[in-house]
């Protein structure tokens, strides 16, 4: 069974990916209940946490019903990255994952997040570091390379896990894919065979459905998967991957009621956690996905993603219940 450090983990665990205005601890909470073994915050920016910015800091907030979580910074300065790591190390979650792997301009250009990949040994020294300063274990998050003549995962991988690092997720893209194409998980798969190599590689990337899970188990033999927008508004996710495995059949999707009670759950965490305003504004997202695939649901999609009072997005939550009862799903 893998383990990070010493936290011991079921057979092919499956991580909530680190999501930004998504992972928080509501949304963590619903997925934690549909078996995501691991959880991930949002990237938290060390120079955010070390100005003590309200924004950075409310992202440290973990309830002790997700564990494990891990808690994830990124930045490129050595001092505020280890700064940084004494705050989270503070807070106590089971572990600090660092990012290498964001690919949007404002983090790359300052070096972060997948800019480092351009520098690697800039990224062996700041994650020796960063080891070393905190007694929580540290993983990392990245991509394979800068770009597709700059694939060096394997020596990567290796050089990290040498300097201490507990576990190892590899999103199958480079910086310069962003988000297009489709991941190739072949070199994650390299990454995994590599006998030198003994810490967890998880496989992240395009892991939409049970079967591509699988494949990514059985195909690619990695040792867990890290899931990230197939989660989104649809934490059911992790539970139909789990259940496939079990039987090699599908769960019935989640009905219309289970669904409404999911999307009522979340916007009142979302509001008790992060108050009114923007516990409406960063529930929006989820809504498409709760209620993917019922025709004609536009006006009641609209007035969710529209409404900036919680009371009409309750509204339209009950009178979606009232016209779509028994729904069938796909
Ligand atoms: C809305 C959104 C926000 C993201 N924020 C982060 C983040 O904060 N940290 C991180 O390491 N990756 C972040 N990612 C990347 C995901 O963790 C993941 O690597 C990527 O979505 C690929 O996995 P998937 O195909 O399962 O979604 C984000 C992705 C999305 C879609």
């Amino acid at each position: 069974m893998p383990k990070i450090g010493s936290i011991e983990l079921p057979e092919f665990p499956l991580l909530l990916a680190p999501m930004e205005d998504v992972s928080d601890p509501p949304f963590r909470t619903l997925c934690k209940e549909q078996g995501a073994d691991v959880m991930y915050t949002e990237f938290i920016s060390s120079e955010g946490l070390i100005r003590d910015a309200a924004k950075s800091v409310i992202k440290l907030d973990i309830y002790e019903k997700e564990r494990p979580v891990g808690i994830q910074i990124f930045g490129a300065e050595l001092d505020s990255m280890l700064q940084a790591i004494d705050i989270v190390t503070e807070t106590n979650p089971d572990i600090i994952d660092i990012n290498f792997g964001c690919p949007v301009k404002k983090v790359v250009c300052k070096n972060a997040g997948a800019g480092i990949l351009r520098d690697i040994p800039l990224m062996v020294k700041l994650t020796e570091a960063m080891v070393k300063r905190t007694h929580l274990p540290v993983t990392v998050k990245t991509r394979l390379g800068w770009d597709s003549d700059s694939i060096k995962i394997v020596e990567v991988a290796e050089r990290l896990q040498d300097v201490g690092i507990q576990a190892i997720s590899i999103h199958g893209r480079t910086r310069v894919q962003m988000y297009k194409g489709q991941a190739d998980w072949k070199p994650i798969a390299q990454v995994k065979n590599n006998p030198r190599m003994h810490i967890p590689v998880f496989g992240n990337g395009d892991v939409d459905t049970p079967e591509a899970a699988m494949r990514m188990r059985d195909d690619y033999g990695l040792d867990g998967a890290m899931i990230g927008r197939a989660s989104i508004g649809y934490p059911w996710f992790f539970k139909e991957v789990k259940h496939f495995f079990k039987t090699g059949t599908h769960l019935p999707p989640p009905t219309m009621e289970q669904r409404v009670t999911a999307a009522r759950r979340h916007l009142q965490m979302s509001i008790d956690w992060k108050g009114e305003t923007l516990g409406v504004l960063e529930t929006r997202r989820h809504y498409s996905n709760y209620f993917k695939g019922i025709p004609n649901f536009k006006p009641y999609r609209m007035k969710m993603v529209t409404s900036d009072d919680a009371s009409d997005v309750f509204e339209a939550f009950d009178e979606a219940m009232e016209a779509f009862a028994g729904h069938v799903f796909a």
